[in-house]
């Protein structure tokens, strides 16, 4: 596991996205209710670009901007469909930057 220096967190606004590489991979880091999570960034369905999907469900979820799949943030677990579960990622602020772990 490695850590990655992502930004500023107030670089990522409250109910906003944003995609960042990290090593091999591209995770899409969003800020919901002063939370902050991290998902891959490439749709399950067809490959969209997570951090361009909306947060719903009162900032429990991230919804596909192309098709409307919908996962929790927390979990990466599909609403509709449990056996398709996007990759989660920790992500944590320290001091003023966040730091993602893959
Ligand atoms: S590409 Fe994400 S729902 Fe279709």
């Amino acid at each position: 596991m490695t850590d990655y220096l992502l930004c500023k967190q107030d670089e990522i606004p409250e109910g906003k996205g944003r995609a960042f590489e990290a090593g091999t991979r591209t995770v899409a880091v969003f800020r919901s209710n002063g939370k902050f999570f991290a998902v891959a960034n490439k749709c399950l369905h067809r490959g969209a670009s997570m951090c361009d999907g909306a947060i719903a469900d009162g900032g429990a979820t991230i919804r596909c901007p192309w098709h409307n799949w919908t996962f929790d943030l927390a979990t990466g677990r599909n609403m509709l469909d449990p056996t398709e579960t996007i990759r989660t990622y920790p992500v944590r602020a320290e001091d003023g930057h966040l730091i993602l772990t893959a």
